[in-house]
């Protein structure tokens, strides 16, 4: 008796029901770690796999490597099977991969999809029938059906092709971007609806099934395309508002008006507004870096992402508008930036977590240096720091009790456990990105 691919599918989907399907995880970075440890958590067997050996070593000795994510947690997940691998071979035995590998931009500002290719093209070989592959790290609208999908069936030793139904055979492809908030844990990660999409009705139920055993929503769309386009709007959406309240945060500091309390008057207002909070510049790996996949990809068809370019112009220009605003301050002061000695408060690209990808701090450090200043830092989640944005930085965390050896401190990040008042006290000039300080009355504090 032949097995047909309906009987693939249901039994697919027996397997995930009933949590005998294995998943394997490839990156197990910021996304793919708590991803194993969410599906660990759920009694399935979970195989993590990631080029970086030092990760692989780390985990299966039980340790983590990402600040909220205790060791303990890896140790539970072992102990219910958990392991990681840098084999693809061992792809095979999997019945669900998830691919969370980066997806940057290059040095041109277009997208970088070697991750996504160098991760399909070694997959590919052990691919097998009935097999469910999805892709969550954020890309443009297009990239599976036109980059997963083609590479898959290329690389296929055995000729194996997507299924698109549940009658043919071969395996299945979906897309389900990955829409976590580091450091906000004011929603539970399973309270976030899961955004799935199939290629074919087969890989968007499968998908969805996944899914459900570990979120409490799936939020199914007709294609991968439309699904990769969702999480675009949603990070589109972020990086717009932030450019405007970025922009309007320079003119109300020229007519002399506070904008966070034009935003806490403003966002009392029940619909229609949603407040966004201005600061030193974007960060992480999402924000300053999705919205180019779209104006990418839209000029394929002859059209400019107007809103996209003048956002990521005002926000690109922040760090630029911070140095501006600690020269002018130091002036006040009667002093010049040469030569002076700042301190960097917070690298972390936002509050209270271990991220420095793009952070705006590594480019105030870098403009500062340019111009001549001393500069070092103090960040609780990085003792040290290798390379910059642009440079090796080879600095280490400076004490905070050195504060009153500085000309000047600059708040980047507003990380929780800093003691704002005790900060102000010991500082000869404050200046404060992040509205920080924004209970504390001191004449040596500069907002900016
Ligand atoms: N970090 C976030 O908050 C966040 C939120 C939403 C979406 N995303 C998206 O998720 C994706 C992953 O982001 P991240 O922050 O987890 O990145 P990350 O850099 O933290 O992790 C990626 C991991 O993939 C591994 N890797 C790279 N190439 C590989 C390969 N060929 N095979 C196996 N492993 C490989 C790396 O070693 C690394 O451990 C990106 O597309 C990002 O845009 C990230």
């Amino acid at each position: 008796m032949t097995v047909t691919s309906l009987d693939k599918t249901a039994e697919l989907l027996q397997k995930i029901e009933s949590r005998q399907a294995r998943i394997g995880i490839v990156g197990m970075g910021y996304v793919g770690l708590p991803l194993a440890l969410l599906f660990s958590d759920a009694r399935f067997r979970v195989t993590g796999f990631d080029i970086d050996s030092r990760k692989v070593e780390t985990l299966n000795g039980g340790g983590s490597y990402i600040v909220r994510i205790p060791g303990t947690e890896i140790q539970l997940a072992r102990e219910s099977g958990f392991t990681a691998t840098a084999d693809y071979a061992e792809i095979a035995a999997m019945d669900v991969i998830i691919i969370c590998v980066p997806t940057p931009l290059n040095e041109y500002h277009e997208p970088d999809l070697s991750y996504v290719t160098g991760t399909v093209s070694s997959l590919a070989p052990h691919v097998h029938d009935g097999q469910l592959i999805v892709l969550e790290s954020t890309t443009y609208p297009g990239t599976t059906e036109e980059v997963v999908v083609p590479l898959l069936e290329k690389g296929n030793p055995a000729g194996l092709r997507i299924a698109r139904d549940a009658s043919s055979s071969g395996f299945y492809v979906a897309f389900s971007p990955e829409r976590e908030d580091p450091g906000n844990d004011t929603v539970a990660r399973r309270d976030i609806p899961k955004v799935v999409g199939g290629c074919g009705p087969a890989a968007r139920d499968l998908a969805s099934a996944v899914y459900k055993t570990i979120f409490n929503r799936t939020v199914p769309v007709s294609s991968p395309a439309t699904a990769e386009m969702t999480k675009l709007l949603e990070n589109i959406y972020r990086c717009v508002n932030i450019a405007l309240v970025n922009e309007l945060k320079q003119l109300c500091m020229r007519m002399d008006i506070d904008l966070f309390e034009v935003i806490d008057a403003a966002k009392t207002k029940p619909f229609g507004f949603q407040a966004f909070y201005p600061g030193p510049g974007l960060g992480g790996h999402c924000i300053p870096i999705d919205p180019f996949y779209l104006s990418w990809k839209a000029k394929e068809f002859d059209f400019n992402t107007r809103f996209i370019e003048l956002a990521g112009q005002i926000n690109i220009g922040m760090p630029y508008f911070v140095v501006e605003n600690i020269i002018e301050a130091m002036s006040q002061q009667g002093k010049a930036l040469r030569g002076s000695r700042i301190l960097i408060l917070g690298l972390a690209y936002k509050r209270d977590i271990d991220d420095l990808r793009e952070s705006p701090s590594l480019t105030i450090i870098e403009l500062l240096q340019k111009r001549g200043a001393h500069v070092e830092y103090n960040d609780p989640f990085f003792p040290t720091v290798g390379h910059g944005r642009k440079y090796a930085l080879n600095m280490t965390s400076t004490p905070l009790e050195k504060i009153p050896e500085f000309d000047c401190v600059v708040i980047v990040t507003d990380h929780s456990q800093y003691d704002f008042p005790a900060i102000v006290a010991r500082a000869k000039l404050v200046v404060d990105t992040r509205n920080a300080t924004r209970n504390i009355d001191a004449p040596n504090i500069v907002k900016c």
